[in-house]
């Protein structure tokens, strides 16, 4: 019996999460995990690995990166620069290839001796041809390398975790081939758990008011971005460092701005959209 995903005492899975997880394990697809940020989806990933007791490759996307770099990356011009020395001053590292081909994080979990997870961050931020060209690899496990000629096989099946923060549509043929699970950004419930594993000690009281306070600030409409779970866990270890209580917290409507709202609101339009709703509260008053 393989061991099962079922959260942590320092990461809370829903049963639903829980669910999509073991469901892509035991179908062996990519889990492809959708969310706004903040909701952990990277975490998610690290506590997979940790769960299941195996070594995780995070391959964090970026908007120029292509799909080619998780196999392999051929370095032609330090090889060039190299045949232009004589031999013993680096020279003789030209005649073999190898030298020059930097592994990507694709091959380094196919080569793996051990089952990995793999983590594929943030998938969305590339562009749209990366998930497209990854698919053959992460389908059939294997790749070709065309400087050396051999071929590349997984030993073991990795187990493939990509996130999205939803900045752009995926290809259909990619969506196809992956479990999907997506991330709803957590209940006042869930949050009061997420927060106690990471303030075990915090007081009922001050977390009641602060989860109030900050599903009021969440949910005001016109907001350009909403403070998600990691802002209100910086939010509260601020609140806990200047050691402040409920009652430190009193605003004068739920328009006002909270204590410390940098670590909720994030751009200066949030902010003022607050100011002008306090202003016309207070002049309605
Ligand atoms: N379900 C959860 N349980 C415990 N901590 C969580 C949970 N969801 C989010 N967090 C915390 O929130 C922060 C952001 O999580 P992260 O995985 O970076 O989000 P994402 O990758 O979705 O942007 C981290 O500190 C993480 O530990
Ligand atoms: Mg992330």
């Amino acid at each position: 019996m393989t061991a099962r995903f079922e959260g942590s005492a320092t990461y809370v899975a829903t049963a639903d999460l829980a669910v999509a997880v073991n469901a892509a394990v035991t179908l062996q697809r990519p889990l492809l995990v959708k969310g706004e940020p903040g909701t952990g989806k990277t975490e998610l990933a690290r506590q997979v690995a940790q769960a299941l007791n195996l070594r995780l490759i995070e391959w964090h996307v970026k908007s120029t990166t292509k799909a080619q770099q998780g196999l392999y990356e051929y370095d032609a011009v330090s090889r060039l620069r190299d045949s232009q020395l004589g031999p013993g001053l680096g020279g003789e590292r030209v005649s073999d290839v190898t030298n020059y081909i930097r592994k990507g994080k694709l091959w380094q979990a196919f080569e793996s001796p051990g089952r990995v997870v793999l983590l594929i961050d943030e998938v969305d931020k590339a562009d749209i041809e990366f998930p497209n060209d990854l698919l053959q690899e992460l389908d059939r496990m294997e790749f070709h390398v065309y400087e050396t000629g051999e071929t590349i096989r997984a030993q073991h099946r990795p187990v493939v975790i990509i996130t999205s923060n939803n900045e752009k549509d995926l290809p259909d043929a990619f969506l196809r081939r992956c479990f999907f699970h997506f991330i709803r950004f957590p209940d006042a419930e869930t949050l009061a758990a997420i927060v106690k594993v990471h303030f075990p000690d915090i007081k009922d009281a001050l977390l009641g008011t602060a989860l109030t306070q900050f599903f009021e600030i969440r949910e005001t409409a016109g907001l350009k971005k909403k403070p998600s779970t990691s802002e209100v866990l910086d939010w509260l270890k601020l609140l806990l460092a200047e050691d402040l209580g409920p009652e430190d917290l009193r605003r004068e409507g739920k328009h006002s701005l909270p204590k410390l709202h940098g670590a909720l609101l994030k751009n200066e339009q949030d902010v003022h959209l607050f100011e002008q709703l306090a202003f016309m509260a207070r002049s309605q008053r």
